[in-house]
């Protein structure tokens, strides 16, 4: 094979099953020498599974993989990693409470010809790693203390200190602010033209037009296109991962007459540290409050400390016109309020817990509310949650970690749903799931509004929080900026330019 023809990764006929139930059949995927390659699919159509193959996290049951014009075995991820594969970004392989150039170092494998190497030289050489990237950061500072924009760029660098010819990127930017976005489709560049080939896993269409030179659908486990982006529609692309043509639904629909005037939630100069501080509104029945604002402008602030995991240091919370003492998330979920957190593997869910379990209890700090449900009760509800969420699971009694990454989203939402709040709190209830899923979450939030609940969404996509909100907060360095009904707002563009500060 000549060098100029030769592939970064080429998988053929790749056959997986899980427990007897087929997960890929016969995926083929290939990857050129500096090319950014899109995978795209439904939740649950087998992205997840065909990288980890490539990262031998799983064991293939049949087909090929070459990288680099080698067979490769991939029996591991050591194996995986010596033949240049690496990292993922949907679950991070970081330790929060070292620095990043111990995370950058952290390995149970010599690096290279080096063997082992002490401290001063590591850190020395993550610095370097930093410095090519173009990336600048304190490489003694410990992780957790550091954006998760930083945690992201660690792995590159973690990877490319073990030499990886190939990146694969799950999701990457489902928990980035424009600014920084930006700046990872900078570096992607960068890595390219350097000869790194990356593997983008994104279920943002902007985004695949704006890095991948190609893109590949999996649909239901199968191949279901693969195309260069400069020869393909956003339409053809959707029909292509859902299976169907479909229309799209974010257009907002004016509910002015259905959204009472009757306080359910009020606020006043609610502060919490230096992150939310004097923030008020009213909240009304069957009104859906958007909260925008950049990375760090406070939402999720807010709703933590409306939520109680976040402590106020002032100001007032009244609820159904009563004062309302919230410390704990247990004392919020009493008072009829529910929240969808953002980081839902963290926070949303008890991971090695069945998905029946995780849909039935609502466990937050070992707190159980509402009346238990009995064994055949908790089956029934299971299986009543998982057919209106259509949450992809081969058996109810599975581990949650065992589904992919939008099931695991829609066991979250699920899961609180069922505490049947008066108050839905949603913090970035969408990213991550594909783009049927994300407008079934939409109508579900206005259908919700609809039954006299109140919710507040925050989302970072602005189309998708001005097609359903009836009111918006611009949140900025914690505070109030603007505070706008939809009807005020004439454009995504004005509302762009708000979050922004012009
Ligand atoms: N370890 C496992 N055991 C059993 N089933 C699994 C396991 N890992 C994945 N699956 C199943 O394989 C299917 C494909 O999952 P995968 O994670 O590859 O989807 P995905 O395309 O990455 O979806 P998402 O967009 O939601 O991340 C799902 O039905 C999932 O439940
Ligand atoms: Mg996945």
């Amino acid at each position: 094979m000549s060098k100029a023809s030769q592939l970064a990764v080429e998988m053929t006929d790749i056959t997986k099953g899980f427990n007897g139930v087929p997960v890929l059949r016969q995926v083929g995927f290939e990857l050129e020498v500096g090319e950014v390659h899109a995978l795209a699919g439904e939740n649950g159509a087998g992205k997840s599974t065909l990288m980890k193959i490539l990262q031998g996290v799983y064991q293939r049951d049949g087909g090929e993989v070459r990288v680099l014009g080698e067979l490769a075995g991939l029996t591991d991820t050591f194996a995986a990693r010596a033949a240049g594969i690496g990292m993922v970004f949907q679950e991070f392989s970081l330790v929060p409470t070292l620095t990043v150039w111990q995370n950058i170092f952290l390995t149970a494998e010599p690096l290279g010809k080096l063997g082992f190497i002490d401290d001063a030289t590591a850190r020395q050489k993550a610095k370097a790693i930093f410095e090519d990237m173009g990336v600048s950061v304190d490489v003694t500072s410990v992780l957790e203390n550091l954006p998760t924009a930083l945690w992201q760029l660690t792995e590159i660098a973690k990877a490319l200190a073990q030499n990886a010819r190939v990146l694969i990127m799950d999701e990457p930017t489902a928990s980035l602010a424009k600014h920084e976005t930006t700046a990872l489709f900078e570096l992607i560049e960068r890595l390219k033209s350097r000869g790194i080939s990356i593997i983008y896993i994104s279920h943002r269409m902007d985004e695949v037009y704006r890095v991948a030179d190609r893109i590949t659908v999996l649909r239901d486990g199968q191949n279901a296109l693969t195309a260069k982006l400069s020869e393909v529609t956003p339409a053809q692309i959707v029909e292509a991962i859902v299976g169907r043509k479909m229309s799209g639904n974010l257009t907002y629909a004016d509910r002015g007459d259905e959204i009472s005037t009757d306080v359910v939630l009020s606020v006043s100069g609610l502060a919490s540290g230096t992150r939310v501080s004097n923030v008020s509104f009213d909240l009304h029945r069957g009104e859906i409050l958007g909260l925008a604002g950049l990375m760090g402008s406070g939402r999720t602030e807010l709703v933590n400390t409306l939520f109680g995991i976040d402590r106020a240091t002032a100001g007032r919370v009244e609820i159904d016109g009563k004062v309302a003492t919230i410390r704990n998330p247990g004392q919020a979920i009493a008072n009829g309020l529910a929240l969808i957190p953002e980081d839902r593997r963290a926070q949303g869910l008890v991971l090695d817990h069945s998905v029946e379990e995780n849909l039935t209890l609502p466990l937050l700090g070992g707190l159980k509310v509402g009346p238990l449900l009995s064994g055949s009760k908790i089956v029934a509800r299971a299986r009543e949650m998982i057919s209106t969420f259509s949450i992809k699971v081969a058996d109810q009694k599975m581990p949650v970690t065992k589904l992919s990454g939008g099931n695991q989203q829609k066991v979250v939402i699920g899961k609180w749903l069922g505490t049947n709040p008066s108050i839905l709190m949603m913090d970035e209830p969408t990213a991550g799931v594909d783009i049927g899923t994300k407008q079934e979450i939409l109508a579900m939030v206005r259908d919700i509004a609809k039954q006299g609940k109140a919710v507040i969404l925050i989302s970072s996509e602005l189309p998708e929080l001005l097609s359903v909100s009836d009111r918006i907060l611009v949140l900025r360095d914690g505070e109030v900026a603007r505070n706008l009904s939809r009807s005020e707002i004439p454009s995504e563009e004005f509302l762009q330019l708000a979050v922004q500060g012009a």
